[in-house]
């Protein structure tokens, strides 16, 4: 496996390459099984004679200041073992000065999709995200790239960017990993107490039971799916609910009656300073 920290190594060892399809899977690093799953899928995509390449990179310009940009895991050692174990033929992991110069003034400027759930709280970070992919397209030059669908509205986002501003590159959903319990797979999950990690899972099993309220009919209506989630998730009492909502999987606007084609049922919580953030589609 090659580790490249500059973009001059990177499109030399780039200009070396001609195996096809080159499949990307981008990453802040802290790699657990979901991001892993997402190489493995890569590889699938690419087969044994394309090439998956991984980057970690945390983001700074998709941080707001008084988020944990600084506090952020770098465990890099251990990511490139999993790298290496997953099957991504290489990483490309530059520091920040890097990838940005320090008068830059040039940003990917995504102005519907983020407005809402996440992004009505984040402002700017889905602008950080939109730059920092389509940096690393240019760079990279994929013919697929991977994202988890546990970040749906970056999916989204993603998506819309790929289509409003004509990038060649297929984006695929990567399904969200779960522990045992439900919990999906993040890096901030290391933030939890023991006692907030017990009732973390209730955001997903609460999700889960109001999907299953609206596919078999007794939940008729999203603002019965919105007071059906209040209550199931005020099971979790050290938690702050910042939003549930039921959107259209491609515009991410209100769905405001069913049955609806493709609604998703997305919400993000506090448990503390810590931010979790869930979503699912219907069952069929
Ligand atoms: P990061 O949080 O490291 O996530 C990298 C990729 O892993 C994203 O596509 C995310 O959706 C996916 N992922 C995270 N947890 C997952 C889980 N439990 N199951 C499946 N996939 C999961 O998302 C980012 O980094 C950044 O915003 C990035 C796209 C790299 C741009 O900086």
């Amino acid at each position: 496996m090659k580790l490249l920290t500059t973009k001059a190594d990177l499109g030399a060892w780039l200009k070396t390459r001609s195996s096809h399809p080159r499949v990307l899977v981008p990453t802040m690093g802290a790699l657990h099984r979901g991001h892993t799953s997402l190489f493995d899928q890569a590889r699938e995509v690419a087969g044994a004679g394309g090439d998956v390449i991984a980057t970690i990179f945390v983001n700074p310009v998709q941080f707001g200041p008084n988020e944990d940009f600084d506090a952020y895991p770098r465990p890099l050692d251990a990511d490139l073992e999993k790298c290496q174990a997953h099957g991504v033929t290489a990483v490309f992991a530059p520091e920040a000065p890097e990838m940005y110069f320090p008068d830059r003034s040039i940003t990917v400027n995504e102005s519907r999709l983020s407005t809402t759930l996440c992004g009505a709280s984040r402002p700017g970070h889905f602008d950080g995200v939109c730059t920092v992919v389509a940096k690393l397209f240019n760079l990279i030059q994929p013919d697929a790239s991977i994202f988890g669908e546990k970040d749906f509205q970056q999916l989204t986002v993603i998506r819309r960017m790929v289509r409003d501003l004509d990038f060649p590159v297929r984006i695929i959903a990567g399904p969200t990993v779960r522990e045992g319990d439900g919990l999906a797979l993040s890096s901030r999950n290391a933030y939890l107490t023991p006692e907030q990690r017990t009732e973390a899972p209730l955001l997903h099993d609460s999700l889960t039971r109001v999907a299953r309220g609206i596919a078999v009919g007794s939940t008729r209506s999203p603002a019965e799916a919105v007071d059906f989630f209040r209550k199931e998730f005020a099971r979790a009492s050290l938690a702050r609910l910042d939003y549930f909502e039921i959107v259209d999987s491609i515009s991410l606007t209100p769905v405001t009656s069913f049955p609806h084609s493709a609604p998703r049922l997305i919400a993000a919580a506090f448990f503390g300073k810590t931010r979790l953030i869930d979503n699912i589609g219907l069952p069929s």
